[in-house]
């Protein structure tokens, strides 16, 4: 009987979520931030050309077996030859800023060390295209495809890792600082601790977070100290954060729920926005875990007396926004798992689920629950002492990236409108929003089949061409009026 209480309050939120919320008709602040997204790995192709060196992902897709189809990026959509096109169709959204990465081993082939001139060249003329188009580049620094030779070398687990990091932000503010004013450092650490390549269970995946907070953190205090006061610009973080419902009204279950958030958005915003320490539940779960498994210190590779002085001027407040990906929710419960379970997974405790009735889209993960996003704001709101944020990811997916996307429109528009009330009712500092993505790419361990795009690229043909959505249409149309007319 349990079970079923579950079931029904979970069935009872899901009316409460998807009957069509009634909209917002209002604007956005003036100057919001408008933008769309890309990645490096995920468009530009040309993995092997112009002294580019190869990244774990270039190794990664070339083992059978791990991309679906045996998908790569080695073409993608070529926007490395093709990114006037892009430029083009960013033009057509109206947006103000159009959100890339740089690939670390295009402009550094080794990681470290001696410079590539062709790939420097390439991120100019793109930076000078988007000028021309009167569009601004926010720039994501890591978006996870980092130099082999670098992960040869231990990659996210070595402990010089931040020293390599800060080495490569420094050529990029002193090469493209003068036109960039939004950075990013890394692109979802969450993910690269969890499931990058070889970080997975165990103790691993707290070394690789420790050492991804640290990269970003010199990354922030170089550019703090040095190029800040002549090139004026910000630099902030890009932390994927789901929302989890609880999946009852038991106490135990709503206490699961914020375990999933602190666990997910916590762990790396709370160094860096918060107390400047992990959460505590974090250290609590993975400590007493940690222990009854026979570890003699915590897998959550704490701070150590002599670090802590040096990290806490370091960490604690290193960026000047927060960016959210955010995509979906899920419901949650609590669920103790086996003790001998050593993963970032068992340490939580919950087990985290979709209600059966939400729709769904091009990808298995992805339900469609545009509240969850303004609920999420409030969250962080409150407990970061309501940061300014920007949205540096929000989109769906499908599988058929058919031009008459209503699936995707109905989702931009309730997520959107989300945002909206966050702002205007909710007092959230949003200040900008990021449609992922401008066009179908290369999704990762999905290869092309999970399409995000406003934009349908036509694989098929050698000049990939980009062909507007009706998606692409409708938020071009939101952007224009900034808002929502009734
Ligand atoms: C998060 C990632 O940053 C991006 O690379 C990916 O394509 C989207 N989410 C969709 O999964």
């Amino acid at each position: 009987s349990w079970l079923i209480l579950n079931l029904v309050v979970a069935s009872d939120k899901v009316s409460a979520i998807f009957v069509d919320e009634p909209l917002l008709y209002d604007t956005f602040p003036p100057d919001f931030i408008w933008a769309s997204a890309t990645s490096a790995h995920q468009i530009e192709g040309a993995w092997n050309v112009d002294g580019k060196g190869p990244s774990i992902w270039d190794t990664y897709t070339s083992q059978p077996g791990i991309v679906a189809e045996g998908a790569t990026g080695q073409t993608a959509c070529n926007s490395y030859y093709f990114y006037q096109k892009d430029v083009d169709a960013l033009k057509s959204l109206n947006v103000s800023h159009y959100r890339f990465s740089i690939s670390w081993p295009r402009v550094l082939p080794n990681g470290i060390g001696q410079v590539n001139q062709p790939g420097i060249d390439y991120y100019k003329n793109l930076i000078a295209a988007l000028k021309v188009a009167n569009i601004q580049p926010m720039v994501t620094l890591y978006h996870w495809d980092l130099p082999q030779a670098l992960e040869d070398m231990g990659g996210w687990l070595n402990a010089s890792v931040a020293d390599w990091f800060e080495e490569y932000a420094r050529l990029c503010f002193t090469q493209f600082g003068d036109d960039v004013k939004i950075w990013v450092t890394l692109n979802e650490p969450w993910i690269t601790a969890w499931q990058g390549p070889k970080y997975g269970p165990g103790t691993y995946t707290y070394q690789a977070g420790h050492n991804l907070i640290l990269a970003h953190a010199k990354a922030y205090r170089l550019y703090e100290s040095t190029f800040k006061a002549s090139q004026q610009g910000k630099v902030g973080i890009a932390l994927n954060v789901n929302w989890f419902f609880p999946g009852s009204d038991l106490i135990a279950d709503k206490d699961a729920a914020e375990r999933a958030l602190q666990f997910m958005g916590g762990w790396f915003a709370n160094p860096i926005f918060g107390s400047g320490d992990y959460p505590s539940i974090m250290k609590l779960k993975i400590g007493e875990k940690s222990a009854q498994q026979g570890f003699n210190q915590s897998r959550l590779q704490e701070n150590t007396a002599e670090q802590k002085p040096w990290q806490k001027l370091l960490v604690p407040g290193s960026a000047d926004f927060l960016g959210i990906n955010h995509y979906t929710s899920s419901l949650t419960v609590n669920q103790p798992s086996n003790i001998n379970d050593v993963s970032y997974e068992s340490d939580q405790d919950l087990y985290s689920y979709y209600d059966p009735s939400w729709y769904g889209s091009g990808s298995p993960w992805l339900k469609i629950t545009p509240f969850g996003l303004r609920n999420l704001l409030g969250w962080l709101r409150d407990k970061f002492n309501n940061p300014e944020m920007i949205i540096t990811e929000n989109g769906c997916s499908d599988t058929a990236g058919n031009l008459d996307d209503m699936l995707r429109i109905y989702y931009y528009k309730h997520y959107i409108n989300n945002v909206l009330k966050a702002i205007k009712t909710d007092g959230v500092k949003v200040s900008g929003y990021t449609a992922w993505s401008l066009m179908d790419n290369f999704e990762w361990r999905a290869g092309y089949n999970e399409k995000f795009g406003l934009f349908n690229v036509d694989f098929s043909s050698p000049e990939l061409p980009r062909t507007a959505k009706a998606s692409a249409r409708y938020i071009a149309q939101i952007i224009h009026d900034n808002g929502f007319r009734s």
